[in-house]
C-alpha cells in the first residue's frame, strides 16, 4: 500500500501470484449465453455514440439530444442523454405491466424465515401508495428521502416511490450507528426518514428506533415526516403528527395512482454515502439516464439477465451493488430479484441452497468473503441440494482469488456455470470491468478487461501506461454513462491530480479509482486491492481516517492508525495502534471503549481485531504515520529500510507488542 499521492508500492511482485489456468466458457453454457460480443467491434469505431444501444433500452420520454456532451475542451462536465426526460420507476415497474404484470418482480425472504413475493402488479400498487403517501406528507422532486430500514420489500419500494416522484433517495445500511445516520441525513439536508421499530441481526431483534431517534435528535433541524415499518410487530408508536405507520400509509392510499414525473436524464436518481480517503463519509450521486441505462445495460450483458430470469444480489440494499443489481439492473429488465433479510454467510449453510433451489435462482451475484465462508463450511452443503437452475455466478467487491475462485465454479456452479469476476465502484455505479459469460475465457484471479464502450489501464505514478505485469493505479480513461455526477462535473479535475479521485491532465482526462493493479499481455487486469487509506473488510468499504477518527476521540487516547492486515476469512483485518496520553492508563478498560466508539460512530458491524498499545507511532521525518510499515509488522512480513523513519527505535517494541 501507499500514499495516495506517492507512487504504487513495487516491493510484491505480481509474478509471484498465482498462475491460474484459463477456463474456457463451459460447454453446457454455449449457445445458452445471450451476450455477444458485437458491442466490442461497435464502440471500436463508434464510441460514445454506441452508448445509445445502452440509451435506447430505456422508454424516454423526451428524446435525448445527443449521447455525451463534453465541456469546450472535451473534458468535464459531461452529460449523458442530454436533453432526454425518463422516468426511472416507470422504466422499473409500470413499462413491464402490458405483458408481465403477473410476473414475479420481487421475492422476499425474511430473518426467521417469511416470504414475500410481489409480482409486477403488486410492486406498482405498493410503489403508487407509497408515492402517493410520501406526496401527501411534502415530498417534491429534489427532496431527499433517507431510508434507514433492514432489507425489507419497503426499500425497494420506497426507492421507486421516490424515482416516481422525482426525489432523491439516500438509502442508509441499517446496521450504522444514530451517528453516522445523522451525519447522512445533514449532509443530504434529508427532512424526510423511513425507518423500522428494527430488524433482526444474527436471530436476535435489534431496536432500530431508538438509534433513528437519536438520530433526528441530534440533526440541527426538525424533520417533516418519519415514517416506521413495524418489522418486528411491535406496533410503534406514531402518534406523533409527524411520524406514520407504513402499512397505514399503504393501507390509506391503496388504488391511488401517482403520475410519474418526468427527470432530466443528468438529474439525480439517488444520493449513495461511502467512504473517501478524508474519514469523512463521501457523497456519490447517481444520475437518472446514465445511471439507468449502463446499470439495465451491465445486467443484459455482464450477468446474462434477461426478462424471464430470477436473479439474486446477495449485498444489502444499503450498499451499491443492492441499488445496482438488487433492484434497478434486474427490474429494469423486467426479471425476478431475489432480497433476502439475511446475509449468506451467516446463517445455516444450508439455507443459500434451499433458497436458490426453491426459487430457481439462475442469477448469483456475491462477494469472494461469502464465498469463503461457503468453502469453509464444505461442498457437502451445494451438493446437497439442486442448483441447475444457475447459468452464471458473479463476484464483486474485493479481490477474488483463485483458490475461491475455483471452489465457487466448481461446487456451485458445478463447471458449467460461467463465474464473472466484476470490478466496479460506489462510484462507478456500474460493472466496468469483467469477462463477459459465454464469450470470453475467464482467468481465475483476473477481472478481465474494460466492458465494451469502457476505456481502462494500469498507469505508473506519472500516467504512463505500465507494462504487462508491472504493477500500477488502475484508471478508468473515458467517462461512461453511470459515472457519479462529482466524477462528471469535476471541472476542477487538473488541481485534483493528488486527490482521492478524479484525475486528468494536459486534454486527457481519466479517473484513478484508487486501486492498484496489473494488466497481463491479453488486457486481463489483475485488481491488488485498494491503494490509498480505505479498506475492504468482508466485502465493505471502510475509511481507515474515519476509524481513527472515532478512535482518538476515546479519552485517555493521543494517537491511533488503523490497517488493514491480510485476513484469510474477511479478506482483510482490522488492526488499531494506539498511543495513550497516559503511560498508566488501565488498557483493558481502553480495549473496550476503543471498541463501543468505533461501534458507535460507524456501527455494530465494524470489529477492530486487535488493539495494538504503542508507546508510539512510526512517523517520517515529515511526522506523516508510516501505515505501510504497521501493515507489514502486522503481517508479519519484512520491512526493510527504516531509516526514513524519525523513530526507528518503535519497531522492534512494535514487534514485540504485536504478540501480546
Ligand atoms: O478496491 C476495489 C474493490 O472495491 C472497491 C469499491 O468498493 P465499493 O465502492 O464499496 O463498491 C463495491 C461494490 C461495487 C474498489 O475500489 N473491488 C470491487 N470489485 C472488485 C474489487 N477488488 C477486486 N476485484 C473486484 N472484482
Amino acid at each position: 500500500m501507499t500514499d495516495p499521492d506517492g507512487s504504487p508500492d513495487d516491493r510484491r511482485d505480481p509474478g509471484s501470484s498465482h498462475e491460474a489456468d484459463c477456463v474456457p466458457v463451459p460447454s453446457a453454457f454455449e449457445g445458452r449465453a445471450t451476450p455477444t460480443d458485437d458491442d466490442r467491434d461497435e464502440f471500436a469505431v463508434n464510441w460514445p455514440a454506441a452508448w445509445a444501444r445502452a440509451g435506447d433500452a430505456l422508454e424516454w420520454e423526451r428524446d435525448y439530444d445527443a449521447v455525451l456532451s463534453t465541456g469546450d475542451d472535451g473534458g468535464p462536465p459531461f452529460e449523458w442523454f442530454a436533453g432526454g426526460e425518463l422516468n426511472a420507476c416507470a422504466n422499473c415497474v409500470d413499462r413491464h405491466l402490458p405483458e408481465r404484470a403477473d410476473a414475479v418482480a420481487l421475492e422476499w425472504n425474511g430473518h426467521i424465515g417469511e416470504s414475500r413475493t410481489y409480482t409486477y402488479r403488486d410492486l406498482h400498487r405498493e410503489v403508487n401508495a407509497v408515492a402517493a403517501g410520501l406526496r401527501d406528507l411534502g415530498v417534491d422532486a429534489d427532496d431527499v428521502v433517507t431510508t434507514y430500514l433492514p432489507a425489507v420489500p419497503a426499500v425497494a419500494v420506497v426507492m421507486l416511490a421516490c424515482a416516481r416522484l422525482g426525489a432523491v433517495h439516500n438509502v442508509v445500511f441499517a446496521g450504522f450507528s444514530a451517528d453516522a445516520l445523522a451525519t447522512r441525513m445533514e449532509r443530504a439536508g434529508s427532512r424526510y426518514l423511513v425507518t423500522s421499530d428494527g430488524y433482526y441481526r444474527r436471530g436476535e431483534a435489534v431496536d432500530q428506533r431508538r438509534r433513528a431517534d437519536n438520530a433526528t435528535m441530534s440533526l440541527p433541524y426538525e424533520l417533516d415526516a418519519t415514517v416506521v415499518v413495524d418489522r418486528l410487530g411491535t406496533n410503534p408508536d406514531v402518534s406523533r403528527d409527524d411520524r406514520h405507520a407504513y402499512d397505514a400509509l399503504v393501507d390509506a392510499y391503496d388504488g391511488e395512482r401517482v403520475a410519474p414525473v418526468p427527470r432530466a436524464a443528468t438529474d439525480p436518481l439517488f444520493r449513495i454515502y461511502t467512504s473517501g480517503t478524508t474519514g469523512e463519509p463521501k457523497s456519490v450521486t447517481h444520475t437518472t439516464g446514465g445511471y439507468l441505462a449502463q446499470v439495465a445495460w451491465s445486467t443484459r450483458r455482464v450477468l446474462d439477465v434477461t426478462a424471464d430470469a430470477v436473479v439474486w444480489s446477495t449485498a444489502d440494499p444499503g450498499w451499491i451493488t443492492g441499488h445496482s443489481y438488487g433492484v434497478y439492473g434486474p427490474l429494469a429488465l423486467g426479471a425476478t430479484t431475489v432480497l433476502t433479510e439475511w446475509s449468506p454467510d451467516a446463517v445455516d449453510p444450508d439455507r443459500p441452497w434451499a433458497l436458490v433451489e426453491d426459487l430457481g435462482v439462475e442469477v448469483l451475484y456475491t462477494a469472494p468473503t461469502v464465498v469463503r465462508s461457503f468453502a469453509k463450511w464444505g461442498a457437502e452443503h451445494p451438493a446437497g441440494h439442486d442448483l441447475s437452475s444457475l447459468r452464471v455466478l458473479g463476484s464483486v467487491g474485493e479481490p477474488f482469488d483463485a483458490e475461491t475462485w475455483e471452489w465457487y465454479y466448481e461446487h456451485v456452479g458445478g463447471g458449467d456455470c460461467p463465474v464473472v469476476d466484476t470490478w466496479w465502484q460506489t462510484e462507478t455505479g456500474a460493472v466496468l470491468l469483467s469477462t463477459l459469460p459465454g464469450v470470453d475465457e475467464a482467468r481465475p484471479g483476473a477481472v478481465g478487461g474494460a466492458l465494451a464502450g469502457v476505456g481502462a489501464s494500469v498507469r505508473d505514478a506519472s500516467g504512463e501506461p505500465t507494462d504487462p505485469g508491472q504493477r500500477g493505479w488502475l484508471t478508468i480513461d473515458r467517462p461512461w454513462p453511470a459515472m457519479a455526477r462529482e466524477l462528471a462535473t469535476a471541472t476542477d479535475w487538473g488541481a485534483r491530480v493528488a486527490a482521492e479521485s478524479g484525475v486528468g491532465r494536459d486534454g486527457d482526462w481519466w479517473y484513478r479509482v484508487g486501486d492498484e493493479a496489473f494488466v497481463d499481455a491479453d488486457g486481463y487486469v489483475t485488481v491488488l486491492g485498494r491503494a490509498d487509506d480505505v479498506v475492504n473488510v468482508d466485502g465493505r468499504r471502510f475509511s481507515t481516517g474515519e476509524i481513527e477518527h472515532a478512535l482518538v476521540e476515546v479519552a485517555g487516547v493521543a494517537e491511533a492508525a488503523v490497517i488493514a492486515r491480510d485476513d484469510p476469512d474477511s479478506g482483510n483485518a482490522l488492526v488499531a495502534y494506539v498511543t495513550t496520553a497516559d503511560e498508566r492508563t488501565d488498557v483493558s478498560t481502553l480495549r473496550e471503549a476503543l471498541g463501543d466508539a468505533v461501534a458507535a460512530a460507524i456501527g455494530a458491524g465494524v470489529r477492530l481485531d486487535q488493539v495494538v498499545f504503542t508507546p508510539d507511532l512510526p512517523k517520517t521525518r515529515s511526522g506523516k504515520i508510516m501505515r505501510r510499515l504497521l501493515e507489514d509488522i502486522a503481517n508479519g512480513e519484512g520491512y526493510g529500510d527504516t531509516s526514513a523513519l524519525r523513530n526507528p527505535e518503535v519497531v522492534g517494541e512494535l514487534e514485540a507488542r504485536h504478540q501480546d
